[in-house]
């Protein structure tokens, strides 16, 4: 959802930037993000307040305060989104007011400055007191407060005042002068709390307190103020919180009915009657601005609402051979906006901006989801919410960035694991055309960890589920509801009776999607199965581990009326650029230490033959085979599409690693080679091939050194120095070619694939010498000076030909001249324990990651230099304008 006229204008170039993209992916130049402007004409004003904050962190409660303490002031916020009785704060002084920091003139001078987003545990150090290798081990911990100054001018004075926090990590509780007004314990809910009461003319100090107990998650969780906020100015009449809600119907490409109800609010003292007029327009996909054409409008509604209440009103209008929403490549995520204008006698006293989709879901038994009729099989994964060394501090090029990689695999569509994501990345899967999962719970009343969402379930569930549904529902990349994940006392009957109260919050709040939980372990009959509308599987479907006895047909035969999917599937592992040897034979081994079972505990690495997972995960191999002897079977959401910070699985012991081992591709963004055998599946058009293992092993010479390829052909034949290994076809049930007698000699190992017996694609790896110099990469060269946007620079270690050097581990030392700087460094090695703000950074596998940001208002020339002891210095230009 987005408000106020001209935020199309900045949407992104939809489908030409998409087919550009998906062939040449490295040239996508550089785009605007979205931003919501800021209009007073149109009687709306969203102004981010991201700017000019002052913060602290105490590890040891620095004001007594706690969230039982505040429990009974904060509740109330969540009154829009009850519907049972409204909670009543306490009468008297709200607590907190005696705090030194909610004092306007307490001396915060020694406190950091920081803009938002920020996360506050990114810039680490790692091994942080008590906090555990699942969480990251970084200092998410403690309680931090920020402060701000806003200033009412006084033509504002008449004006209904809103603070939207966009997510904030965690107990947000918020004073205004000095007076606690209210606040969200779940850190990745959106809020917004009315300001207009309790604002002064000039000056008003704005302090906001968040608290992160230890054990509060099973991942990195974050801290602070991640996501954007925002300050919105209205007329005391204006269109509500989340107060458009459009869905479609009929929909064809000759014609499809679209539905809106707006809800007007009027926080004045007076009853006003408005005039509610609301326009379609097509987003332009080349400049993301509407369209000048009125492609239909809905009748004029006039309504009176009184003085304090809220009035709604709904319509419907025909639209005439609309462009749809699908997810390419068979189909373009075409976007519409709607553009309502509140009116009095004339005058515009509000406009409020909704971009949707026209698109029909429907879901099969048997079928899958087809969009708009037609069948899609989903080739989706899950994520987690952080960006790597950037933390949870939302940035929205490095989220594209994420999503541009997992596009050029061929996944369309995203699990939001476990949590209600950033408003940003679904406007950019709504753009960009993935089809989204959006998950809200990981925990109901059962704990997981001792601090986790349990605690405040009973108070928090319904509100937190119905401002989830609210602020999302528009989104026509969301297909479906997850409310939960893999919940504690899954098959138990009073886990079913939550999941038939969840279900029923949703089909009020939007009877237009399906619903649906990660079962791992409930079965069939299960009160909790019977309750779903899709049957979503975490690994059982395929057989945990190396079983292959698995659960799908037994949940199809029970509910022949409810899709089957993999909510999550594989919980492979992997190490990018790491070859451990022998090879297991299978096409899946639960990882260990001993040989064949790809692990490495002493170094804290798992083998890059992408054939080990954990002991309830399978290797890709496995589920695919799995999903192609069941068609039926909706498709699959891997875990993870990217590497995350945390569940270090299977080294997350005391002195483990700190980030992941499951995704595809690693936390530096840098492809691992089960990217390709996932594109070979997911792009079966696209003419490609990947050979490993790397082709430089001195102390290999004579031994067994096994030959994988992933490729979309059909037949493969593989040379070893020049001389052929033999000629395979690609049977059902197998997903890779394989030369598993390989014997290591130096030269070279090179791949001819064929498809229909006609050439499809080449590959080869080839031994490489000493490292000579390093090479410089940008993924753009040219980026805008607003201090947020990024250029990803990659660093190679090379040899005397320019060849990466497999296995080099060369320490890099960053610099950066010009209007810039470096703001992270990373190489994708889960057990490197060096912060990520470090400039110095050991190459991983023969790479690294250096992440430039323009400084705001920068422009010119950006030059970043590395330099490595015995090496070549290299450097890089970036222009920022
Ligand atoms: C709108 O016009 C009516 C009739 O002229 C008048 O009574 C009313 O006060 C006007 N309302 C506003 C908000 O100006
Ligand atoms: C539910 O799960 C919790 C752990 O989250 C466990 O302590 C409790 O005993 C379980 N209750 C039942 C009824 O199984
Ligand atoms: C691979 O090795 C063969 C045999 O030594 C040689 O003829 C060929 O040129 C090599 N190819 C590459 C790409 O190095």
């Amino acid at each position: 959802m987005r408000e106020a006229t001209g935020t199309a204008r900045l949407f992104h170039r939809l489908s030409t930037i998409l087919l550009t993209f998906l062939l040449v992916p490295r040239l996508v130049g550089a785009r605007p993000y979205p931003v919501h402007w800021a209009d007073d004409n149109n009687g709306r004003q969203r102004i981010s307040l991201n700017e000019g904050w002052k913060f602290s962190r105490f590890t040891s409660n620095p004001d007594s305060l706690s969230y039982d303490s505040l429990k009974s002031w904060i509740l109330p916020s969540a009154n829009n989104f009850i519907k049972g009785d409204k909670h009543q704060p306490p009468s008297g002084t709200p607590p907190g007011s005696n705090v030194q920091y909610v004092q306007p003139d307490f001396d915060d001078r020694d406190w950091e400055s920081v803009d938002l987003p920020h996360d506050w545990a990114i810039k680490g150090p790692f091994n942080a007191p008590g906090v555990s290798g699942g969480m990251g081990r970084l200092p998410s911990n403690g309680v931090g407060w920020y402060r701000r100054t806003l200033t009412r001018s006084p033509e504002d004075e008449d004006k209904s005042i809103f603070l939207d926090i966009d997510g904030a990590m965690s107990y947000a509780a918020v004073w205004l002068n000095g007076r606690l007004i209210g606040g969200w314990p779940y850190g990745y809910a959106s809020f917004r709390l009315d300001l207009t009461p309790y604002l002064d003319g000039g000056d008003n100090l704005l302090a906001i307190r968040l608290e992160n107990a230890l054990d509060n998650s099973r991942w990195y969780p974050g801290a602070g103020i991640y996501r954007n906020v925002w300050l919105v100015k209205v007329n005391p009449t204006h269109v509500g919180q989340y107060g458009t809600y459009i869905t479609t119907s009929d929909v064809s490409e000759e014609k499809a009915t679209v539905h809106l109800t707006v809800d007007v609010e009027n926080g004045g003292a007076s009853d006003t009657t408005v005039d509610v007029v609301t326009e379609i327009h097509l987003l332009d996909p080349a400049t993301g601005t509407p369209g000048e054409e009125v492609v239909a409008q809905f009748e004029k509604a006039t309504v009176a609402v009184p003085a304090g209440g809220k009035m709604s009103v709904s319509g419907s209008t025909a639209v005439r051979n609309p462009l749809l929403w699908g997810p390419p490549p068979e189909q373009e995520p075409n976007l519409y906006v709607a553009t309502t204008r509140l009116t009095v006698n004339g005058t515009v006293i509000d406009t409020y901006e909704t971009p949707f989709g026209i698109r029909s879901v429907t879901f099969d038994a048997n079928q899958g989801v087809s969009v708009n009729g037609k069948p899609v099989k989903i080739w989706g994964t899950c994520n987690h919410g952080d960006l790597g060394s950037l933390g949870t501090a939302l940035n929205t090029r490095a989220l594209e960035r994420q999503l541009e990689a997992l596009r050029e695999m061929g996944s369309n569509a995203l699990r939001t694991s476990h949590n209600p994501p950033a408003p940003e990345f679904l406007d950019l899967a709504d753009r960009m055309g993935f089809l989204v999962l959006d998950e809200i719970f990981d925990t109901w009343a059962d704990r997981k960890t001792t601090n986790d969402f349990h605690a405040i379930f009973p108070d928090w569930h319904e509100p937190d589920l119905r401002a989830f549904v609210r602020r999302d529902r528009n989104h026509p990349s969301i297909i479906a509801w997850s409310y939960g994940n893999e919940i504690p006392n899954q098959s138990g009957s009073a886990t079913g009776a939550t999941a038939q109260a969840l279900h029923g919050i949703l089909v009020e709040e939007d009877p237009t999607r399906p619903s649906t939980c990660a079962m791992n372990s409930a079965g069939p009959g299960s009160p909790l199965a019977d309750a779903l509308d899709i049957i979503g599987l975490n690994y059982q479907g395929e057989g945990l581990g190396t079983s292959t006895d698995g659960s799908f047909d037994r949940f199809h035969a029970a509910y022949p009326g409810k899709v089957v999917w993999s909510s999550e599937s594989a919980s492979a592992l992997s190490t990018r650029g790491t070859y451990l040897f022998p090879v297991t034979s299978g096409n899946h081994a639960d990882v260990g230490d001993g040989p064949g079972q790809g692990g490495d505990g002493r170094d804290y690495r798992v083998s890059a033959y992408e054939l080990y997972a954990t002991s309830w995960g399978s290797s890709p191999d496995k589920v695919f085979a799995a999903h192609d002897a069941h068609p039926y079977v909706a498709g699959e959401f891997v875990w993870t599409g990217w590497d995350y910070l945390g569940e270090p699985t299977p080294y997350d012991g005391d002195d483990g690693a700190r980030s992941s081992y499951f995704g595809i591709i690693d936390l530096a963004g840098f492809r691992k080679d089960r990217f390709y055998l996932y594109q070979a599946r997911w792009r079966p058009d696209l003419p490609m091939a990947h050979l490993l293992p790397h082709w430089t092993w001195p102390d290999r010479v004579g031994q067994v050194t096994p030959v994988h390829v992933f490729s979309s052909g059909d037949e493969a034949e593989l040379f070893v120095n020049g001389k052929s290994a033999g000629r395979q076809k690609r049977g059902r049930g197998q997903y890779r070619f394989r030369w598993d007698d390989v014997v290591y000699q130096p030269g070279n190992v090179s791949v001819v694939v064929y498809k229909d017996g006609e050439e499809w694609a080449r590959d080869a790896r080839w031994t490489v010498g000493k490292a000579k110099g390093l090479t410089l990469t940008a993924d753009r060269a040219e980026i805008r000076g607003d201090g947020r946007d990024l250029s990803f620079v990659t660093v190679a270690v090379v040899d005397e030909n320019g060849d990466t050097v497999p296995e080099a581990g060369n320490a890099i030392a960053f610099s950066v001249s010009g209007p810039g700087r470096i703001v992270a460094t990373d190489n994708g090695d889960p057990a490197d324990m060096t912060e990520f703000p470090s400039l110095t950074r050991k190459a991983f596998s023969g790479l690294a990651l250096a992440i430039v940001r323009a400084d705001k208002g920068a422009s010119g020339d950006i030059t970043v230099t590395a330099s490595a002891e015995g090496l070549e210095t290299a450097e890089v230009v970036i222009r920022a304008a």
